[in-house]
């Protein structure tokens, strides 16, 4: 397995570009189910997760192809689909549950391997399974399985209990081809949400109310193919202004949605940063003493759990106590351990983390657990004393697109090490 190799305590300085939001182009890519012919998405990150997901794609029977170095990905679903998505994918990739609505939707059948949990959290998926019963389809859950019939999808009015992303998009996407208009009250409104409402909209639905709380979706008889730009990562944005913030860096972040950043910008100005932005670029400068500064997870447009590991790495050499409350999954906080044999100085209770800021962190092997906590310990790497090796950075290539040769290009002295 590889490993990432981090010299710290060289700071960031010049310009990265941001790659396609995965968060984005899971659903969207998905969405080409619905419809058939051949859609064309533009600006697709090359990512571990990308790669699931074509794979997946390409078993239920569509023809995927992917030009990862032109991050182009072209699918044609008109061929004959299956309505099968067995466990040996799905356990890859939560997000394959995504399949579940289109399928039902397009074949009126689906049998999809449940997700299971994951490092940070039970991530049960009733939420979705309840929308789709209430409009009308039937679900059994057997042998790992969920198992839904629809003679025809129709309309409903559903209300979230609580706000779900992939729900959101999920009953979205079914919602398309349903007779009749579905709701969605206490909806996610995520720019990854909105993004899938726009996709859908171009091949033919008629969505209304994306990127608020109520979701509006009108039945239609067909969708058609479509060509779409896949909208950038708001969270490899917010890594990179963290990491030039962390390193007392002047870093210019080109190709993103700064529209899309509010609270990380809001939250990175009160810790000292100078931040200045434009129509597709965010300038971050590191600020000579880091203010400590509390943060509370929440939907967007809060502060999104995916930063909340990030910027606990920032805090832990900051000045002074912060206060970091996740809100969103029952067990983020597993890069702590690590962070601490780092030499910060972190305690957790239940969902929330004090944190008092140390003068320095030293380098350590450490591991990674999940996507978001390996980001972090390469952030920490970048500012520890001496080396520091991330070991299982699978997890980090599943979200970040060559992360190391990014910040070997602002001047971080970092390398992949290749095992075997
Ligand atoms: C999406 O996951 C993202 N993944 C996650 O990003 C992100 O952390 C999360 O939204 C929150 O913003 C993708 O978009 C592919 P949720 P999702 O359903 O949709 C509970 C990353 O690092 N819940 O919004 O799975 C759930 O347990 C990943 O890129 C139910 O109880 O998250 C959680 O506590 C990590 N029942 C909360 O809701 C349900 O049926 C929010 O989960 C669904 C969710």
């Amino acid at each position: 397995m590889d490993r990432i190799r981090i010299e710290g305590g060289r700071p960031l300085k010049g310009v990265v570009e941001i790659s396609g939001a995965k968060n984005a182009a899971l659903p969207i890519l998905i969405s080409s189910l619905l419809g058939t012919g051949c859609n064309v998405y533009r600006n697709v990150p090359d990512l571990r997760d990308i790669h699931s997901t074509l794979d997946l794609l390409n078993h239920l029977g569509a023809d995927c192809r992917l030009n990862a170095a032109a991050h182009e990905v072209t699918i044609c679903a008109d061929g004959l689909i299956h309505p099968e998505a067995p466990y040996d994918l799905v356990r890859k990739m939560r997000a394959s549950i995504l399949v579940l609505g289109p399928l039902v939707a397009r074949l009126k059948t689906a049998r999809v391997s449940l997700p299971g949990g994951c490092a940070i959290g039970a991530r049960p998926i009733n939420l979705h399974l309840k929308g789709l019963s209430e409009m009308g389809a039937r679900i059994e859950l057997q042998h790992g399985y969920v198992e839904a019939k629809a003679d025809h999808l129709k309309g409903a009015d559903i209300y979230f209990d609580l706000v779900t992303v992939t729900g959101t998009e999920n009953l979205m996407m079914a919602a398309t081809l349903a007779d009749g208009t579905t709701v969605l009250r206490n909806a996610a409104r995520e720019p990854e949400v909105s993004a899938l409402a726009d996709t859908l909209n171009a091949m033919g639905a008629r969505i209304e109310g994306a990127g608020t709380s109520v979701i509006t979706i009108h039945g239609v008889e067909s969708l058609h193919p479509v060509k779409f730009r896949i909208i950038p990562d708001r969270i490899e944005t917010g890594t990179f202004m963290v990491a030039a913030a962390l390193t007392r860096g002047d870093v210019e972040i080109v190709g993103c949605e700064p529209g899309h950043l509010d609270a990380i910008i809001h939250k990175l100005r009160l810790t000292g940063a100078r931040i200045d932005t434009g129509p597709d670029r965010v300038r971050v400068i590191g600020p000579e003493t880091i203010h400590s500064v509390d943060i509370k997870t929440l939907p967007y447009p809060g502060f999104p759990t995916d930063m909340q590991a990030q910027f606990m790495v920032l805090m832990s050499v900051a000045q002074g106590l912060s206060l970091i409350s996740e809100t969103i999954f029952e067990n983020r906080f597993i890069h702590v351990s690590e962070l601490r044999r780092m030499g910060a100085d972190i305690t957790v209770s239940g969902n929330a983390a004090l944190i008092k800021g140390v003068p320095k962190l030293s380098g350590a092997p450490v591991m990674a657990s999940d996507l978001r906590a390996s980001a972090c310990l390469v952030l920490a790497g970048l500012i520890a004393e001496g080396v520091t090796e991330v070991q299982r950075v699978y997890h980090l290539d599943r979200g970040y697109e060559a992360m190391e040769k990014k910040f070997q290009a602002l001047g971080a002295a970092i390398e992949r090490v290749r095992d075997g």
